[in-house]
């Protein structure tokens, strides 16, 4: 490996180590409601103002988080660095689209990076969290829907080894649009710490 390439290794682990990463817990309710209604608009800012707001009426706030973070069939990763929440990611058991043919599969529900944090490794962190919540569920495949147009996503989830399925409606307020279908084999997937080096130093 060449030496720009293991400087930038060491930064990027280093950076990322600077957020702690837990479960949420049921206090975190509110903080995780604005943060997600935060970060969606600033992810779908593309999307007009009125679906925007009926989305987030209808998926976000902080009695949704509550049940959320209460379902057995649910886990929610939390992200804090510098003292504020940095990221979150959330897998949970339940139905996949046809498209995802590989066994047992689990949805990566969300997954959400404050933008100052972009690029320093906590969403590898969270993918990591996210397989072995995942595993906990009993399950064998990974599965995450992405806007077709979420260029970033889609180039961070290929990176980490997600493969192209097919695709689903994705809906935002009275808005219907395209999703991309992704799998990610569990049994295939690098997890635990070392997750953020293995993606940076290529697999
Ligand atoms: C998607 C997300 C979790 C990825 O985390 P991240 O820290 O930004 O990811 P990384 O920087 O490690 O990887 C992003 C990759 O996309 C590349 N990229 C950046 N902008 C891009 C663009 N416009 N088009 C294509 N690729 C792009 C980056 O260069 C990087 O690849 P590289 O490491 O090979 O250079 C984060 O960007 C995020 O939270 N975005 C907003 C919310 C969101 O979109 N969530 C996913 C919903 S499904």
């Amino acid at each position: 490996m060449e030496f720009e390439q293991l400087a930038q290794a060491a930064a990027h682990a280093i950076a990322s180590r600077a957020c702690t990463i837990r479960r949420a817990r049921a206090d975190d309710a509110a903080t995780l409601a604005a943060f997600g209604a935060r970060t969606f608009v600033d992810t779908y800012g593309d999307f007009r103002a009125d679906d925007l707001a009926l989305h987030l009426a209808r998926t976000y706030g902080e009695a949704q988080q509550l049940r959320e973070i209460a379902d057995p069939d649910v886990a929610t990763w939390l992200a804090h660095g510098g003292g504020a929440l940095a990221a979150f990611a959330q897998v949970r058991r339940g139905p996949a689209p046809p498209c995802v043919a590989g066994r047992d599969p689990v949805e990566l529900h969300r997954l959400y990076v404050e933008r100052a944090w972009h690029g320093r490794g906590v969403a590898q962190r969270l993918i990591a969290a996210a397989c072995d919540a995942a595993l906990a569920f009993g399950g064998a495949t990974l599965w995450l829907k992405v806007w077709q147009r979420n260029a970033r996503a889609i180039a961070f989830y290929r990176k980490c080894g997600f493969a192209d399925v097919g695709e689903t409606a994705f809906v935002v307020g009275n808005d219907a649009t395209t999703d991309r279908v992704l799998v990610l084999e569990l049994d295939r997937a690098p997890r635990g710490e070392g997750f953020a080096s293995i993606l940076r130093n290529g697999r």
